[in-house]
Parts: structure tokens; C-alpha cells; sequence
């Protein structure tokens, strides 16, 4: 378990597919995935996914300290700890509060110390300011611009590519 201030990341339960199925039928949600569900999901779809988890990656729950509430799922996925790589995803069901702020720090930090990454990195939709600011502010650079890279709403968006270094985040103000 890796504790925050307000949140904690968990492992996985069976009863989280519940609330994946819901937030992964939620259009403010899934609009800003890449490859997000071309139908509503269900517990048996997030159950499929939390299956399929290999050992590549490691998925959390972001769940509340005082009543366990689940606010998010966040995952490093593609780890190769040869490389000292991985890529991470998040999806904050309540947000606006501070919760992806606190899950990812707490990422990051398990990422750098616990896995010994050396380098975190994401993609994230042009038109996601939300995220784009919250990674930013996390010490996240933009590295590229995968062009067109996304078709949604009859017509083709681009996908940044973000990273952020183990030196990155050590130097960064706090
Ligand atoms: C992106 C996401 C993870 C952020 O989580 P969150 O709990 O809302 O994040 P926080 O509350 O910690 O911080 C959000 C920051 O974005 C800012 N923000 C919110 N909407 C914004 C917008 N439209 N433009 C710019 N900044 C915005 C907030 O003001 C806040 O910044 P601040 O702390 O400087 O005030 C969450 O909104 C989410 O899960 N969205 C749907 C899935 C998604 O987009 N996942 C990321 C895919 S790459």
C-alpha cells in the first residue's frame, strides 16, 4: 500500500470492475482516452481487463484513507526494467479535487524509489487541457507529437507524447 495524505493506492478488488464499468460508460470519461470502449463497458469487460494484466504492468485502485472509497484507477504499464521505463495511465472519477495531483505523485514516487524507473513517460490527448496541465505541473515535458494519431468525433486529433526523468523529479520545486 502507498499512502498519501487524503488517498491511498491499493490493489485492484473484484467489486472495482463495478466502478470501472461505470466510469468507462461515462462519456466526460472516455472521451479523453485514446482507446477508449466503442460501447458502453460492463463488469465483465473490467473484469476481462483487470485479468489480462501482465506482468508488464501494475495497476492500483486510488481509494480514499478514511472510508476506502475507490476515486481512480492508476497504472504503470510496458515496465522494462532494463531500461528503467514505463508508462503510466490514470483515470480520476471524481475530479477537480486534487486526486490526480496525489495519485501521481504517489506514482511517480513508487515508480522512482520501489521500481527504480529512470524515466516515466504518457500520452495524452492535445485537446486534454486538464491532464496536460496537471502532467506539466508534475515536471512532465513534452517530447513529440504523434500526428492525427486519434479519430473521434468524425475527425483526427493529435496525442502528445510526455516524459518526465528521475533527475526531473528530484530537482523539482516543492
Ligand atoms: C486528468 C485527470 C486524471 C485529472 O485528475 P484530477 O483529480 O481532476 O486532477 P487535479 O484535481 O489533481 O488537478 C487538475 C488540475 O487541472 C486543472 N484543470 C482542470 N480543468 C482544466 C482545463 N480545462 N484546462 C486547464 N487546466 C484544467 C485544475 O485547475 C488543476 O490544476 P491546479 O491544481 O493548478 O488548479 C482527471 O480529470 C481524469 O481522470 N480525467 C479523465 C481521464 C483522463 O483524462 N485521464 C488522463 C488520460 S492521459
Amino acid at each position: 500500500m502507498v499512502q498519501g495524505q487524503r488517498i491511498y493506492l491499493d490493489a485492484l478488488r473484484e467489486a472495482d470492475a463495478l466502478v470501472s464499468a461505470q466510469w468507462m460508460s461515462n462519456l466526460d470519461i472516455t472521451s479523453t482516452l485514446w482507446n477508449a470502449p466503442l460501447r458502453p463497458s460492463d463488469v465483465e469487460i473490467e473484469r476481462e481487463f483487470q485479468r489480462q494484466a501482465d506482468k508488464s504492468s501494475i495497476a492500483f485502485a486510488v481509494r480514499l484513507l478514511h472510508d476506502k472509497t475507490v476515486v481512480g484507477f492508476t497504472r504503470f504499464k510496458t515496465i522494462n526494467h532494463r531500461n528503467g521505463v514505463a508508462e503510466i495511465s490514470i483515470v480520476i472519477g471524481d475530479p477537480g479535487k486534487g486526486f490526480g495531483r496525489e495519485a501521481l505523485t504517489l506514482l511517480i514516487e513508487y515508480g522512482f524509489r520501489e521500481l527504480n524507473l529512470n524515466r516515466i513517460e504518457l500520452t495524452v490527448l492535445s485537446f486534454n487541457a486538464a491532464a496536460i496541465h496537471l502532467y506539466q505541473k508534475l515536471g512532465f515535458q513534452q517530447e513529440g507529437v504523434l500526428r492525427q494519431h486519434l479519430f473521434r468525433d468524425g475527425t483526427y486529433h493529435d496525442t502528445w507524447v510526455m516524459a518526465l526523468l528521475r533527475d526531473e523529479w528530484t530537482n523539482l520545486p516543492r
